[in-house]
């Protein structure tokens, strides 16, 4: 099979590496990719928005099978722009993307629905919004409609904390915003919780808890996020029972009411507090750094997994997961998430010698007469897989040491709930 991927970064390096093992493979193309992705795929320049471009590719190269990796594109609707021609595109069409891309259409679903989640309230304008803060009690968490790339969110500790949040949002940091997004802050601790959906059946494909801020003891500013573990420590069957019934069965169910059926991995962004789920956020794609500690945890052969969704017969295929541990650390540039130097040289990662069921997935670089430089703010997904994930953090930190880039920085506490 003839394969096409859609991304860049660390998640489409892992689906590349993990769709690779299959034996139904012949050849994969990867849109535009990375230097990690060019050792497995051919990569092709095309822009992600040019949906014109990349039908034209598919149909000219025989792609039966596209896997859409960001957010973007299936908020913009690629899958539905698709229709037309006889390939299969994994992920959700553009009604049931709004689940991400508008936090507002997953609260109404919330309301309607009986789903658990944040008490909000929806602000048309400044007026509104100051009207709410005034009378609110706070932590309060203020957020942007569309998508942001996982900025658009801010935890305000009084008044004018959550005035400057609603003028920064309505003045259009985020892009033009009609409305804005104000919700009680959720105490409990998070978990990411992945199903893959066919349109009719779903089924579960691991948890872990990523840490999103960019210093350890999860300290300092907002990032894509810094690393990861799987399984996360929370889930239990007894919670993914909740899970399942309070949030993901009537989230499909109202997705069917709009005419439509959810296509696609979802990933279920939550609290729990006292073993019980609250929804904070959907996103209609796998995670990133998520999909990367996963993914080698998984027995199943992804392609099938795939062409399954798409075909509406994941009944046929159990879907397992190795009995181990993973954990991921990203390696970043100096700076981020704020401004970093790109183009910077990575010079000896063809040196390093990874043990087994050790990998590093590529995100933020490119090459460059044939040298492997950085070209973003996450740069390397070092991952291990073992039963002890203690010492995998340790072998993964030397490993990240023995690559002596300059221009690096990562956390050394990641999967502390579990390890410390
Ligand atoms: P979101 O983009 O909606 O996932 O928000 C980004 C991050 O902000 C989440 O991963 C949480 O850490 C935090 N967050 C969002 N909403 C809430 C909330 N209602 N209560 C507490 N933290 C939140
Ligand atoms: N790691 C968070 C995300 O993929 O949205």
């Amino acid at each position: 099979m003839i394969v096409g991927i859609i991304g860049s970064g660390g998640r489409e390096h892992a689906i590349c590496a993990k769709i690779k093992e299959s034996a139904k493979i012949s050849k994969i193309f990867c849109i535009p990719g990375n230097a990690g992705t060019s050792s497995i795929a051919e990569n092709i320049n095309i822009k992600i928005n040019d949906f014109k471009s990349i039908k034209d590719f598919c149909i000219k190269n025989q792609i039966e099978l596209l896997i859409v990796g960001p957010e973007q594109p299936l908020v913009d609707g690629i899958v539905d722009y698709f229709l037309d021609t006889k390939i299969k595109v994994f992920g959700p069409n553009k009604v049931a993307s709004q689940l991400e891309g508008s936090k507002i259409f997953t609260k109404k679903i919330c309301a309607e629905y009986k789903i658990p989640t944040a008490n909000f309230k929806i602000c048309e304008n400044i007026d509104d919004a100051k009207k709410y803060l005034d009378n609110s009690n706070y932590p309060l968490v203020i957020k942007a409609d569309g998508l942001a790339a996982g900025k658009g969110v801010y935890i305000c500790k009084n008044y004018n904390e959550g005035l400057i949040a609603v003028i920064e949002i309505f003045g259009g940091k985020f892009g033009s915003t009609k409305n804005l997004l104000i919700e009680d802050f959720l105490e409990g601790e998070e978990m990411s919780y992945f199903v893959v959906s066919d349109g009719e059946k779903y089924k579960f494909i691991g948890t872990a808890q990523d840490h999103k801020r960019v210093g350890e003891g999860d300290k300092g500013k907002n990032t894509g996020g810094m690393g990861c573990y799987s399984p996360s420590r929370l889930n239990s069957p007894e919670l993914a029972v909740k899970i399942n019934s309070k949030i993901i069965d009537p989230t499909l169910k109202a997705i069917k009411d709009l005419g439509t059926t959810y296509k696609g991995f979802l990933y279920v962004g939550l609290m729990i507090k006292d073993n019980n789920p609250y929804l904070v956020e959907f996103n209609v794609r796998m995670g990133d750094p998520e999909c990367q500690t996963i993914l080698p945890l998984l027995k199943t052969d992804l392609i099938e997994i795939f062409v399954n969704c798409c075909l509406g017969k994941l009944n046929e295929k159990k879907i397992e997961l190795k009995n181990e541990k993973s954990i991921c650390i990203v390696l970043c540039s100096e700076g981020y998430p704020g401004e970093y130097k790109k183009n910077i040289p990575i010079k000896k990662l063809d040196n390093l010698f990874l043990k087994h069921k050790e990998y590093v997935f590529h995100a933020g670089t490119k090459l460059k007469n044939k040298e492997i430089v950085s070209s973003g703010g996450r740069v390397l997904n070092f991952v291990s897989i073992s039963k002890d994930i203690k010492k995998s953090r340790g072998d993964l930190i030397k490993l990240i040491n023995d690559l002596k880039w300059e221009n690096g920085f990562f956390r050394k506490d990641i999967g502390y709930k579990v390890i410390d």
